[in-house]
């Protein structure tokens, strides 16, 4: 079968490595892909957000299967697009992406639901936000606008002064566009944070093995929020009991309400949760697999992703035994361009990927990458992640970062600290 994989960072190379070993498939096709995509797949020059061209290129190529990484086309409605057609696509349709493209019906959802949350408060006009700011006791809260905002749109405000000013940029002065016309005001909690992502088809709820992602830039989660700087899986503090207990208190029933939301929620959720004293609690949900905790998550996959993404489309997903996973541990450490998360340049030549000797327990995936002549150049602000196994955290960090002093590239920045806060 012909898949065509749509988008072009670390998660969509996972994804069109992992779906190129399976022995059902002869050729994956990824829209529009970078450099370390075009190494395992055909990459084509459409763009993600571009769901007419999508389309018309699944239709003329006859692809048998289309699987979205990024949120912007689910939340647009590729998938209905697509299904209107009598295409075969995996991904939620746009009704059931809103639990990631609006934050408010997703906080609602778990009001509704007894989703473990944090107490969280929604307005949709500046004056009433400010003056919920100014009546409540000094201390720390979170400020999150309420639409896609790539990743951006949270503040964690450590007083009442930096959250009053995060308001004001969302709702006053448009900085988000209208993603921060609504403004989620959140209560500020504290503990280990853990992504947890289940495969479903809306019926049978297939949780796969936990991650750890690293969101601030600098070591010791210092500095801004990014994309993500790294992650590793499993995480051994959320296992057995603590699974069982995300499966039952969080993506049972969110699933199950999504369902309700006119048709069955189908794809990837991802449960963004904090780790409390008081058990886990939901901080956001994603429509789609996570970057980078795809990464590692598919270098532990054993089984082939094909047969679940296939099962997830036809609604048979309960014909499946749940997915094996190598017991190993995966690290991966994501290079960045200097100044991500602010700006930054492109273009920079990437030396050292030619000689680099990897095979299935070491790879390279490409984020932000660009073929120029010869060179393979940067072209984004998360470039690209050396991700490992290892019988140990140690072996795993150890070859990830070994990689990484072979690889560079003009102002290339990474963490030094990703997999140091397992505590094991
Ligand atoms: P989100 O996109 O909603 O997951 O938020 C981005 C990041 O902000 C999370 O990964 C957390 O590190 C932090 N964050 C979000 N909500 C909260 C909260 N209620 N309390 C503490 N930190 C939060
Ligand atoms: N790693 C965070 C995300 O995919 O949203």
């Amino acid at each position: 079968m012909q898949v065509l994989v749509v988008g072009s960072g670390g998660r969509e190379h996972a994804l069109a490595w992992k779906i190129a070993q399976s022995p059902l498939v002869d050729r994956v096709h990824c829209a529009p892909g970078n450099a370390g995509i075009a190494e395992v797949a055909d990459c084509r020059p459409v763009k993600a957000d571009d769901i007419d061209g999508l389309l018309e290129l699944a239709k003329a190529e006859k692809f048998d299967l289309t699987v979205v990484g990024p949120e912007a086309p689910l939340c647009d409605g590729i998938v209905d697009a697509f299904e209107r057609e009598g295409l075969k696509i995996f991904g939620p349709n746009q009704s059931c992406a809103r639990v990631e493209g609006d934050k408010a019906f997703a906080r609602e959802l778990c009001q509704r639901h007894r989703i473990p949350s944090p107490s969280h408060w929604t307005f949709e006009e500046y004056p009433q936000a400010k003056a919920f700011l100014e009546n409540r006791e000094e201390g720390p809260i979170v400020v999150k606008a309420s639409g896609l905002a790539a990743g951006k749109g949270v503040t964690v405000a450590e007083s009442r002064a930096v959250a009053l000013d995060a308001v004001r940029e969302c709702m006053e002065s448009g900085r988000f566009g209208d993603a921060g016309r609504r403004v989620v005001l959140e209560e500020f909690l504290e503990g280990e944070e853990v992504s947890v992502i289940c495969i479903t088809d809306g019926e049978t709820i297939l949780p796969l093995e936990p991650a750890q992602d690293h969101k601030q830039v600098f070591d010791g989660d210092k500095g801004p929020n990014t994309g993500g700087m790294g992650a590793f899986s499993p995480v051994p503090s959320v296992r057995g009991r603590i699974l069982g207990q995300i499966e039952t208190q969080v993506l049972l029933p969110a699933v199950h309400g999504l369902n309700q939301s006119g048709s069955a929620f189908r794809g990837f959720l991802y449960a963004g949760l904090m780790m409390t004293h008081g058990g886990p609690r939901v901080l956001e949900f994603n429509c789609r697999f996570g970057d980078p905790e795809t990464q590692p998550l598919l270098m532990r996959m054993k089984s082939d992703i094909v047969p679940y993404l296939l099962a997830t489309t036809e609604g048979k997903l309960g014909e499946l035994e749940a997915p094996e996973w190598d017991p190993r541990i995966a690290v991966c450490v994501m290079a960045t361009a200097g100044g991500y998360p602010g700006d930054y340049t492109k273009g920079m030549p990437i030396l050292g990927l030619d000689t680099l000797e990897i095979g299935p327990d070491l790879q390279v995936f490409h984020s932000g990458t660009a073929r120029r002549g010869g060179d393979v150049v940067t072209a984004g602000g998360r470039v690209l992640a050396a991700c490992a196994l290892g019988e140990t955290l140690d072996e795993a960090r150890a070859r990830a970062y070994g990689v990484l002093e072979e690889i560079d590239f003009h102002g290339m920045h990474y963490r030094k600290d990703i997999g140091t806060r397992m505590d094991g």
